[in-house]
């Protein structure tokens, strides 16, 4: 936890000089975690406290948040002598220190946070929050209550532990192969593919369809990307559930 001074932080987002965001906290125009704050002085954590001027959100200075929309055939790393990097769809973005947060594998297709945002890429990742992700797949066989039921407990995909509780719906099921959704809390390697390998079913087609209860949207096409909204952020930033509220001022 990084706290700071709530006009410091304001000042180096861009958003006045010391002066002028002074003037904005004796107008009770900056809010934190839902509170008006006066105090020039107030600690704040930009990475886990949202800080509202006029109700719009302040992002840290010099920080970029992107959904991109991953193919298949492209890795997730940030640079590859030999591969296409799921990175090099970013040359023409103005930040240079841009990353993935977590992985996909190069077949898997989704939704692909890339921000360069150490702090909260740390969060998002951290197995303590249990940050949910959806995918939608295409598997051999059928698929019914039984995997439902198991999935709900844990399985056991050859690690210490078993994988947490994970909601598995059947969108359609039959003997020449099913669609599902899965919604899993954690972000273990091949985490997906293993499960189902674990009831022996084959995973033919992978794509990550919502990323901490932010979906994929049709619009966003393969191989794009574009900036967060605020309110994705703030979102985001919340179901890292590590956000303190009112404890700003008396
Ligand atoms: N689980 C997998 O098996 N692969 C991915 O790319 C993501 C989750």
């Amino acid at each position: 936890m990084k706290e700071e001074r709530l006009d410091k932080f304001l000042a180096n987002a861009g958003v006045g000089s010391r002066k002028e965001v002074k003037d904005y906290l004796k107008q009770r125009r900056i809010r934190v975690n839902g509170e008006v704050v006066t105090r020039p002085e107030s600690k704040v954590d930009p990475d886990q406290d949202e800080i509202l001027l006029d109700g719009k959100s302040i992002r840290k200075a010099g920080k970029a948040y992107y959904w991109f929309h991953k193919p298949a055939g492209c890795i997730t790393a940030s640079r590859d002598d030999r591969e296409q990097t799921v990175m090099d769809y970013f040359a023409d973005a103005g930040e240079k220190d841009l990353f993935p947060v977590g992985r996909l594998d190069k077949d898997t297709e989704g939704l692909l946070l890339v921000t360069n945002d150490g702090e909260l890429s740390h969060y998002l990742l951290s197995p303590r929050r249990h940050v949910e992700k959806t995918y939608y797949a295409q598997v051999d066989g059928c698929i019914g209550e039984k995997e439902i039921a198991l999935f709900r407990e844990g399985v056991d995909i050859g690690d210490d532990k078993k994988t947490l509780p994970a909601v598995l719906k059947v969108v359609r099921s039959g003997e020449n192969g099913s669609e599902i959704l899965l919604t899993i809390q954690e972000g273990r390697y091949h985490q997906v593919k293993r499960m189902f390998e674990a009831v022996n079913r084959h995973v033919n087609y992978l794509k990550r369809v919502s990323f901490g209860s932010i979906p994929l949207e049709k619009t966003l096409e393969k191989g794009t990307y574009r900036t967060l909204t605020d309110e994705e952020l703030s979102i985001l930033k919340e179901q890292t559930n590590c956000r303190k509220k009112g404890t700003k001022e008396p």
